[in-house]
């Protein structure tokens, strides 16, 4: 539709159309088997609310969304169609691994190849928007939404935002195949005070905009469609209230004039924030703060009018939310063809499509971080006839997906023991659950009751230690209930469950050979099983192709690609931890335990496994770092060399990563930050120049005035394996 023509189509709305294209409907108000993503309950909804409705929330399949629809725009007094928007974070239903281990791959263009997939999938199923990318910022495990980022680094988080932005949504939404995209959390959600989801964030104002806010930017820059409110409050104000948030930092500094669409129900929360005395003050607040679209809760659908007759609230305020809705419909192509690529026929074929399932298992084993391999026991050589015993809960589970997918139960996820089945038929293996995932009585959200029995229990243990008594490696394949991260699910203890821990110890007592695998969404206290055992690989919640994936890296055929992108830790109460951190007056020498240092005294002060570790089958050599002036101008980067070889017998791929510090400024700088990093594949013995670029404007801060500045004096640039690295040479700033 001309620009003209979808001016005219505003005039032309009452004001309960306006307004109705403002709210967004859960689907589940609709239709019995919509995904249900919060808790809102109060769905009454009379004929004409329904008829003027401008979205809705969770309903995907191509026929569904098509007879929706036809309903949708057969009620709309101008034959409006409604926007369908769901939430796809790591894939349709072809799943990839959980954003923090695509985070992990490093790979950017991964995530991005990854989200193309997704909108191809989702485009078929009928959808137009996903609730995707999270570019929030977490340096605390304790939040279970960890699962949904990138990680710790605005750097890594940034790029991977962008990526997302990029893979969904092509050069042009309006194309077949392509999502518009909307990330979240607006802002800060992932700094809640203790970890505690929906807990109020403070942060000073250098913290957000260094650390937390670049990420979405770049994901706005990207071209993103739709930014989401976050739940939190910010420095005393609740994001979806938040005037000079959204109005002077997302519309006016960022540049952002798409829909910004609320958090679940988070204008409704308004008066549980106890900002709003009522709805009416709810809508209120939220339609000044910018907020376009509220999802779920209807105070916009039940008091907009009011408060417009009243003149509480300008027209003008209603009339820019509207038009942005409506260009957003526009610039899908909606207006033209309501369905966009709602196709039955080709949901079938590209759907869990073997292209889509291959690129799933090569996201998932460039995700997979091996912390430990001692003896270089893994890969297996299980071709020697060698026996094999896998056990644990996650020896054969198809829940392996994470808590933000929801795969159809046909979907075909390949466990372990399918994926080593598949791939060595010949070996001798054998599989055994050894343990229930939990003891306790956890809080499940899908409503599911864990049954516990004693005497099974005793009964999957004894077998597993009998099984690991015969066997010459054992596999073990332990983690967190893949509930026990995602949406409200924080958690104080940072460990895989006691009943799963206790296998580990009864199994270790009689084999040990072992290998652990770890399940998770977030970082874990690893310390005893990496004690216990002679490799340890975080393989997070790979997805679809989870066993085969597993089985690519465990037989040797594939190296396990991934880097931590969040430091792990000896012990929760370290939380929040991250490399990145400000120095302080007195700091302790590598986190040692001191008195009078920062730190603590019954704990070094540090990660157990730190922010960009982890390691392949073979080993790198770093050369010192050669830089080609010592003086960084404005104008003229500095190049820094660095020789790296494979110094070890088989190819492999390495991560190089460059880090940055500025070593005197006016304020307090982070002890160093991720610049840049570049995946280098060598033969064994061959070595590679890494060049990186230096430019002043990456040592860019926010002063004691909050202008965005360098300043002169000493530098360091760190060349190296992850955020530890001491590979260093200095440089001036001019
Ligand atoms: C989550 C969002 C999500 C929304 C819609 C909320 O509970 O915080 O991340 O996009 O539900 O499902």
């Amino acid at each position: 539709m001309r620009e003209s023509e979808l001016r005219n189509l505003l005039d032309d709305l009452s004001v309960e159309e306006k307004v109705g294209q403002l709210f967004q409907l859960s689907g589940s108000f609709l239709v019995d088997n919509a995904v249900i993503t919060g808790s809102w309950d109060n769905q009454e909804l009379s004929e004409q609310e329904l008829a003027v409705t401008g979205s809705v929330l969770s309903i995907s399949g191509a026929g569904e969304i098509k007879r929706i629809q036809e309903e949708c725009m057969s009620r709309q007094p101008h034959h409006i169609p409604a926007l369908f928007m769901l939430d796809i974070i790591n894939g349709y239903h072809t799943i990839f691994p959980i954003s923090l281990a695509q985070g992990a791959t490093f790979e950017p263009e991964l995530a991005q190849r990854g989200a193309e997939i997704a909108a191809k999938e989702g485009a078929a199923a009928g959808l137009h928007v996903t609730f995707s990318p999270m570019a929030d910022l977490v340096r605390d495990a304790r939040w279970g939404r960890v699962m949904e980022s990138t990680g710790e680094d605005p750097y890594l988080n940034s790029c991977f935002s962008a990526a997302m932005v990029r893979g969904y949504q092509g050069n042009d939404v309006r194309e077949k195949g392509r999502l518009a995209a909307c990330v979240k959390h607006f802002a800060g959600y992932g700094a809640p005070e203790g970890g505690r989801d929906y807990d109020n964030v403070e942060l000073s104002e250098r913290t957000l905009r260094e650390a937390y806010l670049p990420a979405y930017e770049a994901a706005i820059k990207a071209g993103a469609k739709l930014v989401m409110t976050s739940f939190n409050s910010l420095n005393g104000i609740p994001a979806s209230a938040n005037k000079k948030l959204m109005r002077n930092v997302l519309r006016q500094e960022m540049n952002f004039d798409g829909v910004l669409i609320s958090d679940y129900d988070a204008v409704g929360e308004l008066l549980n924030h106890g900002i709003a005395e009522d709805g009416k003050a709810a809508a209120k607040l939220a339609i000044e703060a910018g907020v376009d679209i509220e999802m779920v809760s209807q105070h916009y659908l039940r008091h907009m009018s009011e408060l417009m007759e009243r003149g509480e609230v300008p027209v003008e305020l209603l009339d820019q939310a509207v038009w942005r809705v409506l260009k957003l419909k526009n610039s899908l192509g909606l207006f033209e063809n309501p369905y966009k690529d709602a196709d039955e026929e080709a949901e079938k074929q590209i759907v869990l499509c073997r292209e889509h399932r291959e690129m799933a298992r090569e996201t998932a084993r460039k995700s997979f971080v091996l912390l430990e391999n001692k003896e270089e026991i893994l890969p297996l050589r299980a071709e020697t006839g060698k026996k094999i015993a896998f056990i644990g809960p996650y020896a054969d589970s198809q829940e392996i997906c994470g808590s933000w997918s929801f795969p159809p139960k046909d979907s075909g996820v390949v466990s372990i023991k399918k994926g080593m089945m598949e791939k060595n038929p010949a070996a001798a293996m054998c599989f055994h659950e050894g343990c229930y995932i939990l003891r306790q009585d956890w809080c499940l959200k899908n409503g599911e009751q864990l049954v516990f029995n004693e005497d099974k229990a005793k009964h999957l243990m004894a077998e597993a230690v009998n099984a690991a008594r015969g066997a010459d490696t054992v596999v073990l394949c332990l983690g967190e209930h893949y509930q026990q991260s995602g949406e409200g699910a924080s958690r104080t203890v940072l460990q895989i469950p006691e009943e799963q821990k206790k296998l580990l110890r009864e199994v270790t007592k009689v084999n040990s050979n072992i290998v652990t695998l770890v399940f998770t969404g977030r970082p874990l206290e690893l310390e005893e099983e990496a004690n216990l055992s002679k490799a340890v690989m975080i393989v997070w919640f790979p997805g679809t192709e989870s066993g085969g994936a597993i089985a690519d890296v465990l037989l040797g055929e594939k190296e396990p690609g991934g880097r931590l992108p969040m430091s792990f830790p000896y012990r929760a109460a370290q939380m929040p931890l991250y490399y990145n951190r400000f120095r302080t007056g007195r700091p302790s020498e590598d986190g040692a335990i001191g008195s009078f240092r920062t730190g603590y005294v019954d704990q070094v002060d540090k990660a157990l496994y730190p922010f960009g570790s982890g390691i392949g089958y073979t080993r790198f050599q770093y050369g010192s770092i050669w830089i080609t002036r010592q003086v960084l101008t404005g104008g003229q980067p500095i190049l820094a060399f660095c020789m790296v070889t494979n110094v070890g017998k088989r190819a492999g791929t390495e991560t190089v990563q460059l880090y940055l510090a500025d070593l005197h400024a006016s304020v307090i700088r982070p002890v160093r930050q991720l610049r840049g990093f570049q995946k280098i594949t060598l033969a064994p013995g061959e070595s590679c120049e890494v060049v990186f670029e230096i430019r002043e404007e990456m040592l860019r801060f926010w002063d004691s005035e909050m202008n965005y500045v360098s300043e002169p004096g000493q530098c360091m640039v760190f060349i190296g394996h992850d955020s530890t690295a001491e590979n260093s040479a200095q440089f001036v700033l001019e």
